[in-house]
């Protein structure tokens, strides 16, 4: 039998949402049985966690009040799959490296940084990073969709608003608070003006209360527009920028993966240069199905310079 304390534990950890913590608890007690000869069951155990891991078991409850304002994801995306500045890439390394180390942190009285804003322009990795920082936590993500709250819920956003972050204590997770100038603007047009103000408010008011296990992410294109008492509710900001020209490079090589030609790279470079991360990677696409289509084994120079381009004149 288990013990009573690891019976105990394990209750925590289940009524925590704490997954990590359930499954190494469980593989205890499958240790503790193997330990005392009880193979079968031990066995029986472990196979029950390796299950869980593959997501055979992956149910989430969404309270009620909440199921049409989040989304839910599950993320397997690693921050090697995403092409960043030093800057970005180890700031949030230390947001993961502080998560996983969150236990040994707050034994001396301090936090760690779970409340991030990313900032920076469309398509340039703001989202994706909400999606990697989730699969490399192997938390859930929830999507908390803005415009449905200022639409939807008008007149009782800030009640929705409370009701989500209630949510961030009874499921921990990774939230995402998207497009977030949606709610954070210090202007808004002026029917919506007071409803702005009463929703920002409360937000600013429930992301200094909160102290739960979730981390809290928004990500706006407009920095410029946000109301600058949120700054000071964030641990951390984080600034996207368009890729350099070794970024550039990195992300073609990355997309193209086996079907990378040889390619004289300022050309590429000058071609791709003032498009996202984003409109790199569909020009990529683009290419990848045409040469793919027509039976070939790569991608050739005149062919992803065009592609580049197309994309190129949505900016023009
Ligand atoms: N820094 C990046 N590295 C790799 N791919 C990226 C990056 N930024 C964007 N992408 C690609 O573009 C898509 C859209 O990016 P997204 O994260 O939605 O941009 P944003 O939220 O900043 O507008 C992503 O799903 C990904 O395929
Ligand atoms: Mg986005």
């Amino acid at each position: 039998m288990a013990t009573a304390e690891q019976i105990k534990s394990l209750l925590q950890s289940h009524y925590k949402n704490d997954n990590d913590r359930f499954s190494s608890i469980a593989l205890q007690m499958a240790a503790h049985e193997a330990r005392k000869g009880n193979m079968a069951i031990a066995q029986e155990i472990k196979s029950l966690v390796e299950k869980s891991r593959t997501g055979a078991f992956k149910i989430i409850k969404l309270n009620r009040d909440v199921s049409d304002l989040v989304l839910v994801f599950h993320p397997e995306i690693r921050l090697n799959e995403l092409i960043l500045s030093e800057d970005v890439r180890k700031k949030l390394e230390r947001i993961i490296l502080e998560y996983k180390e969150r236990d040994k942190i707050q034994k001396f009285g301090l936090h760690n940084r779970r409340k991030v804003l990313l900032s920076g322009p469309p398509g340039t990795g703001k989202t994706i990073t909400a999606s990697t920082i989730a699969g490399e936590l192997k938390l859930p993500l929830y999507v908390i969709m803005m415009d449905k709250l200022m639409t939807k819920y008008m007149g009782e956003t800030a009640a929705k608003l409370r009701d989500v972050f209630n949510m961030m204590n009874s499921n921990r997770g990774v939230y995402l608070f998207d497009e977030f100038d949606a709610i954070g603007a210090e202007r808004a047009r002026d029917n919506e003006v007071g409803e702005m103000r009463r929703v920002l408010n409360a937000f600013l008011q429930f992301i200094e209360q909160d102290s739960s296990d979730s981390v809290i992410l928004g990500a706006t294109n407009n920095i410029k527009i946000l109301d600058s008492a949120l700054f000071r509710r964030f641990d951390d900001i984080i600034t996207y920028t368009f890729p350099n020209p070794q970024q550039i490079e990195e992300l073609i090589r990355l997309k193209l993966s086996r079907f990378l030609g040889n390619y004289q790279l300022n050309k590429i470079v000058a071609a791709a240069k003032g498009l996202s991360h984003a409109e790199i990677t569909n020009a990529c696409n683009d290419a990848l199905k045409e040469t793919i289509l027509a039976d070939k084994k790569t991608v050739v120079q005149s062919l992803l310079i065009q592609m580049l381009k197309d994309r190129k004149v949505n900016y023009m």
